[in-house]
């Protein structure tokens, strides 16, 4: 399929863009905020690419109005950003700001006078230093700190918001945070990532549990982000390391908010969870049921067999040495990954709703007479899009595609190099300016024309 508009998707079909505090806030320690692990990490040699930091970043925390009319100037409906659990509580626990609290009550009208839905998500991967002090996700008294913010901030904006997000990928933060240390707080190994992991996935249903219990009639829905794992042959050892990475890269959360436990059955060394970190009636803690699930899908995996590599014994094939498209970052573009992925969590029994909640890629943009022509972002949303629909067609129940991401940001332990953007940011002077993938969308969304001039989305794209 190439061709496709956005009625093809359905009238309730929802269309958004998505960003997330410490990428693009910047104003660090303005009005009352407390200190993240990102803040921290970040000020740390060595950490991020490029060295830079994200404490002026897009600037969001002022420009959010300019940001907000751009997403509504490209059509979408939906604008999902997070919120920065420092802002509001700068310790972690306690005193709350009411700043912050103020700060997140702009946005929020600012959208809902926009036309844009919000969709808030509760963690966005910065946590409070201060808990962080205390041990961070390896500490359970950070489960109760987080259910109380999630609390607190139903009641604060409960009556606006109806739609919420528990985690963002909860995978990715704690693998690359407390597995690899290459992300905040810069932890590695078992011991790190297997408390962090089980503190999580409680937190991710206490964090639910509290969301329903203070904004009644809230939509509560969580993020996992997942990749298609692919056996590099079809020899009995890559087929087991394929199953490992499986069982970490895309069931590791979302099977024990099922009520399924983890996938110790693939990958028997999360049996350690239940020995060492799990208390008494944690299995019953663990199973929340959403009412929608968010996928956040950007490559699939070649895995193959490796007994070098501790505990998983798998190693990735990158894609540059497979000779598939590639993101300016090296990540394969694959419309079938993301077809597949759909395919594997729609199976799931306790799945009845699934929203993509992010998608997008990055590319070596440069802003030239005052416009940046992405194709190749284009081409990719086509991609990720026709394999979106081609799944809904087959029966797989997505009610809606966010793209990654508004305006170019902080993109973690990259920094600025890598740009996500629909539209393009001049760190220097914060300008905006919409790339061609904005102004695509802006006729993908437009409102349908009479059917003989019906907008085609790569129609759109070539012109
Ligand atoms: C996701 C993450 C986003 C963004 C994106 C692109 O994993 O949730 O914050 O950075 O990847 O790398």
């Amino acid at each position: 399929m190439d061709q496709f508009s956005s009625s093809d998707f359905g009238a309730a079909f929802k269309w958004g863009v998505a960003i997330s505090a410490f990428q693009n806030e910047g104003a660090h320690d303005a009005q009352g905020k407390g200190m993240s692990v990102w803040d921290a990490f970040t000020a740390r040699k060595g950490k991020i690419k490029d060295g830079t930091h994200a404490r002026h970043a897009c600037n969001f925390f002022e420009l959010y109005a300019e940001d907000i009319a751009l997403a509504k100037q490209m059509g979408f409906t939906v604008f999902r950003f997070s919120l920065s659990w420092c802002r509001i509580i700068p310790n972690g626990t306690g005193a709350v700001n009411q700043a912050g609290i103020d700060f997140y009550h702009r946005v929020i009208d600012a959208c809902l006078a926009a036309g844009l839905e919000p969709y808030v998500t509760l963690y966005h991967w910065d946590l409070p230093q201060a808990l962080e002090q205390k041990g961070g996700w390896c500490h359970r008294g950070t489960v109760f700190a987080f259910e109380a913010f999630a609390a607190l901030c139903a009641r604060a904006y409960g009556h606006k918001v109806k739609n919420w997000l528990v985690l963002n990928e909860p995978f990715g933060f704690t693998s690359l945070g407390y597995m690899l240390g290459v992300h905040a707080p810069g932890k590695f190994g078992l011991s790190y990532f297997l408390p962090a992991v089980h503190h999580v996935a409680l937190a991710q249903a206490e964090g639910g549990r509290a969301l329903r219990a203070e904004a009644p009639g809230a939509r509560v829905g969580t993020t996992y982000s997942c990749s298609q794992i692919i056996p590099y042959t079809t020899n009995n050892n890559d087929l087991q390391a394929a199953r490992r990475a499986d069982a970490l890269f895309n069931r590791l959360f979302i099977e024990p908010s099922l009520g399924m436990g983890y996938p110790a059955d693939a990958f028997p060394l999360l049996k350690r969870i239940e020995r060492r970190y799990a208390l008494w009636r944690d299995w019953e803690k663990l199973p929340f049921h959403f009412d929608f699930i968010g996928l956040q899908n950007y490559f699939p995996l070649v895995v193959r067999y490796n007994a070098f590599m501790p505990y998983v014994q798998a190693s990735e094939v990158k894609a540059r040495y497979r000779q598939v498209p590639l993101t300016g970052l090296g990540w394969e573009i694959s419309g079938q990954g993301m077809y597949s992925i759909l395919q594997q969590f729609a199976a799931y029994k306790g799945v009845k709703e699934i929203m993509v909640t992010e998608s997008g890629a990055a590319f070596d943009d440069v802003l030239r007479n005052g416009e940046v022509k992405d194709d190749e972002r284009i081409r990719y949303f086509q991609e990720y899009l026709s394999a979106v629909l081609l799944a809904k067609r087959s029966g797989v129940p997505v009610s809606g595609y966010f793209a990654w991401t508004l305006t170019d940001n902080f993109e973690w332990a990259e920094g600025y190099k890598a740009r996500f953007g629909l539209v393009h940011v001049d760190f220097d002077t914060q300008r905006r300016t919409m790339k061609d993938s904005g102004k695509w969308f802006r006729e993908l969304l437009a409102q349908p024309a009479p059917q003989s001039a019906k907008r085609r989305g790569p129609e759109a794209a070539s012109r």
